[in-house]
């Protein structure tokens, strides 16, 4: 690229940043901005309670199973009996819905980001994992914060 090209290429990405239109987007997929400490804000702080015998939960009383909770904002899988936990925000953009669990591993439909079950990073393109919730159980009784 010579320097003309250089000069109209950025000024033309400057003037769309300026009105507010990004230059690129993931998806129609629901994106918020990545942050180690974002958890969509949805628990106020407060725990949340999950009863594993209640609509799709139950897949977590058995091992390997997992669940999607986009409304309290959480990725729950079930290792060896314990359940894990995580912030369903992709740390690489953000993307929430497009999770797949298999082989134990969750994947990022987005842009094809992998972790393991205890939520570290295995592929990016994220750089790192994914952001781990604490769990307490009692009986079929979740309690995440
Ligand atoms: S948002 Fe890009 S891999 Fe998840």
């Amino acid at each position: 690229m010579n320097k003309r090209d250089f000069i109209k290429n950025t000024g033309a990405a400057a003037l769309l940043l300026s009105l507010g239109i990004p230059l690129e987007s993931c998806s129609s997929e629901t994106i918020i901005p990545a942050s180690p400490n974002n958890n969509n804000g949805n628990n106020g702080g407060n725990g949340i309670t999950i009863d594993l015998n209640s609509g799709s939960y139950s897949a977590l009383k058995n091992v390997d199973g997992w669940v999607l909770d986009q409304a309290n904002g959480l990725l729950l899988v079930n290792v060896s009996g314990n359940i894990n936990a995580f912030s369903n925000i992709c740390p690489h953009q953000g993307c929430t819905t497009a999770w797949s669990y298999a082989g134990t591993k969750f994947t990022c439909g987005c842009h094809g980001a992998e972790f393991s079950n205890s939520g570290s990073l295995i592929a990016g393109p994220a750089t790192r994992g994914l952001t781990q919730r604490s769990v307490s159980r009692q009986g079929d009784i979740l309690t995440i914060s």
